[in-house]
């Protein structure tokens, strides 16, 4: 029936026009991505966001997962240039490290766009556009609160630190960002502080330890992320210590696993950092594609929950 429609048009139209249908469709982009890996809940919401969003885009996604390892994600970005690939995205496990890869990229006139986390490097002609948090901004806030909270304690304040991945953006950044804050007062103090590579399970094991070294002594703990505190609050509760009263918990992310220990009364505060990058990378590669002009920085709108707010918050949480 279809097809006797399509041959009564075509017999009436020009001849110039007589092209099959197929001609006229558009390839879709190819999009090659490069995954850190599945470390955490945040992981998890960042990876369903870029395959939905291709999805929803028309955009043929080409994804790999890294499982946390640089040399993985290296072999992928070659994979994606020797497949030729429209545009190449990843979220950099670390920050260095990346020119010669980025390098062999450009020389095949493949444009890159970095989402999440940034590379160092002096060169910013080796990628388009960077779609990602405020990582140090975070930080600060993070220290801000701690400030506000503290006000007219006179100390000591011992806090212990669970870092993110050694040498990835947010460990590097979000330490930074919250030394400043906290340095303003000489009461605040970091006695311990140890990477927990954002897994639960590390931030657990870190905890212990960190428990075993200082026990009561510790007032704070800040985790660069929620997996870490929540494997943490876990090792507390084994300690037979109170997580959000014995000791303050600070953390970063704002999955839903922290807004259920917020509402447990077992977390204080998390700093939001939204992993829905998705939608902005899909319509950054729709640009690119169509020649349009980026601007080189793309940065992330978020906000900070304190426990005080999760409930209200929680049925709004989208990851
Ligand atoms: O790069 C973003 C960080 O990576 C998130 O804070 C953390 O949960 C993730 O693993």
């Amino acid at each position: 029936m279809k097809r006797r429609t399509v041959l009564v048009a075509m017999a009436a139209a020009p001849l110039g026009a007589m092209l099959p249908l197929s001609a006229f469709a558009q390839k879709p982009i190819v999009l090659g991505f490069a995954q850190v890996g599945a470390e955490s809940e945040w992981r998890t919401a960042n990876t369903e966001s870029i395959k939905s969003s291709a999805k929803e885009a028309g955009i043929d996604l080409k994804f790999s997962d890294a499982q946390q390892k640089q040399e993985n994600q290296i072999k992928a970005i070659r994979s994606y240039i020797a497949q030729k690939v429209d545009v190449i995205a990843f979220s950099p496990v670390v920050e260095t490290g990346w020119e010669t890869v980025l390098v062999e990229a450009k020389n095949a006139k493949i444009p890159v766009v970095l989402t999440d986390r940034a590379i160092s490097s002096k060169d910013d002609s080796l990628y388009v556009t960077f779609i990602g948090s405020d990582f140090t901004e975070e930080g600060r806030k993070a220290g801000r609160w701690l400030v506000e909270k503290e006000k007219g304690n006179p100390g000591p304040i011992n806090i212990v630190e669970l870092q993110g991945t050694v040498g990835s953006a947010p460990a590097i950044d979000r330490k930074k960002g919250f030394e400043e804050i906290i340095k303003s007062d000489p009461k605040f103090k970091i006695i311990r502080s140890q990477t927990g590579d954002f897994t639960r399970a590390k931030g657990k094991e870190v905890m212990e330890a960190f428990l075993k070294a200082e026990g009561k002594k510790i007032n704070v703990l800040y985790a660069h992320n929620d997996d870490m505190a929540i494997g943490a609050i876990q090792a507390i509760e084994e300690a037979g210590m109170k997580p959000g009263k014995d000791i303050i918990i600070i953390s970063v992310d704002g999955v839903k696993g922290a807004f259920e220990a917020m509402m447990a009364g077992k977390l204080n505060v998390s700093v939001e950092c939204s992993p829905l990058l998705g939608p902005q990378l899909m319509s950054v590669v729709k640009d690119i594609k169509a020649g349009k002009s980026v601007p080189k920085r793309i940065v992330t709108q978020e906000s900070i929950f304190p426990m005080e707010v999760a409930a209200k918050e929680f049925p709004n949480r989208k990851y």
